[in-house]
């Protein structure tokens, strides 16, 4: 992957399909609260400008990349006090930290998936 500003200023194609799911599931996304993780958020631009507004303002988003420069990036950069902050995790990991096991409402997951080998 590129580094987050060349990855910003060339997912055009990420943020129309991310277009089309937040016009899909608008309804849904609205009653989503409580605590969220965006997994393989990359740079944190969908994170904040398209997953964070469509959300209940009673929401609150950790984005996760595997990528030390992306999660510097974001926070850098999207970061928000209240309701948005990036964490650097491996969701390949046999040893998930205990921080985060049961502790999130939702679970997102936009075009990252494919880049995990096992995804169990
Ligand atoms: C195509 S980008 C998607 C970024 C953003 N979610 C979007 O929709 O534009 C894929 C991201 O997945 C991250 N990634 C790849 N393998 C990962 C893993 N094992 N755990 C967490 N993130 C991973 C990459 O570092 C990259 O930032």
């Amino acid at each position: 992957m590129g580094s987050p500003k060349s990855y910003i200023t060339s997912d055009e194609l990420q943020k129309c399909n991310m277009l089309s799911i937040i016009d899909e599931f608008s309804e849904d996304l609205k009653d989503v609260r409580g605590k969220c993780m965006d997994i393989g958020c990359g740079p944190g631009d969908i994170t904040k400008d398209f997953l964070l507004p469509n959300l209940s303002l009673d929401a609150q988003i950790i984005g996760t990349d595997i990528s030390d420069s992306m999660i510097k990036y974001a926070n850098k950069t999207f970061k928000d006090e209240k309701r948005l902050h990036f964490e650097v995790l491996d969701i390949q990991t046999k040893n998930l930290p205990k921080k985060y096991i049961s502790e999130f409402n939702h679970i997102f997951l936009f075009h990252s998936l494919h880049w995990c080998n096992d995804i169990r």
